[in-house]
């Protein structure tokens, strides 16, 4: 796997004869890497003939400075997990890379980005949209993976690719779940032991029978501190605090008795 750094030295080479009539796969992330992330990377790998995975811990979809800082870090295990997954790539840009602007020039959407998440994360969309156009502007995948259990976001993603003609399409891939049915997410592991515990309280309510508020009201006698549980788009959304850790997980109605 190739390690670049710097976007100019990445353009450089995008340019250049390696990419010539190759299909190219990219997976973005914010590294802390898991088994979510890895069958997003065997996607990128098996439908194209170059796969691309980025890490960088965006600073603009953080609307919380505690929250960006606790984010957790581990390049040199992300590092292991993306030679193991025969990764042809890696973009490892810093905040100078990707805001040589300084955050003046930035994206934003004025309607399903202000629902769910965005309703309680001021600005973290924008980040987000911002950071993923430049992202493909550099990469110029032909695919792009996003996994579901961020289905707002991968919902944005796609159309903001479709309404900027970015020529990448945007592939949704399944939540995957640890045995007891938590979503896998970066954040677990800021869980403590006793959090951990009680996490999967979180899907296993969105699967229940109840209605919204009855599911927020037994999620707070847990103790989690709910922020929002919302149906939309065919789908459940959940939005909760346990402890410092905000855990998000969705499911489609369909799967609601
Ligand atoms: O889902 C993530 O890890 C991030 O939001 C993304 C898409 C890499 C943008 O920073």
């Amino acid at each position: 796997m190739k390690i670049v750094k710097g976007t100019a030295a990445w353009l450089k080479l995008r340019a250049g004869p390696l990419f010539k009539g190759k299909t190219v796969g990219f997976v973005p992330t914010m590294g802390a890497l898991h088994a979510g992330h890895r069958s997003l990377l065997k996607r990128a790998k098996k439908d194209n003939s170059l796969s691309i995975a980025s890490i960088f811990v965006n600073p603009a979809q953080f609307n919380d400075k505690r929250d960006l800082a606790r984010y957790p870090r581990t390049l040199a295990g992300d590092i292991e997990i993306l030679q193991k997954e025969k990764t042809d790539f890696l973009l490892l840009p810093g905040a100078g890379d990707m805001y040589p602007d300084g955050y003046r020039y930035r994206l934003s959407e004025n309607s399903d980005s202000k629902v769910l998440c965005g309703a309680h994360r001021p600005g973290h969309f924008e980040g987000v949209l911002t950071v993923v156009l430049k992202l493909l502007n550099l990469v110029r995948a032909d695919k792009a993976y996003f996994g579901e259990k961020d289905y707002q976001q991968f919902h944005l993603v796609r159309e903001m690719a479709e309404a900027f003609f970015t020529g990448t399409k945007i592939i949704p891939c399944p939540t995957l779940r640890e045995a007891d049915g938590l979503a896998m997410s970066s954040r677990n592991l800021l869980l403590t032991t006793e959090e951990r515990q009680l996490a999967p309280a979180l899907y296993k309510a969105l699967r229940s029978s109840a209605r919204p508020e009855e599911i927020n009201r037994q999620l707070s006698e847990l103790g989690f501190e709910p922020e929002y549980i919302e149906e939309r788009w065919g789908r459940r959304f959940a939005a909760a605090k346990l402890g410092k850790v905000r855990l998000i997980d969705n499911v489609k109605l369909a799967f609601v008795p």
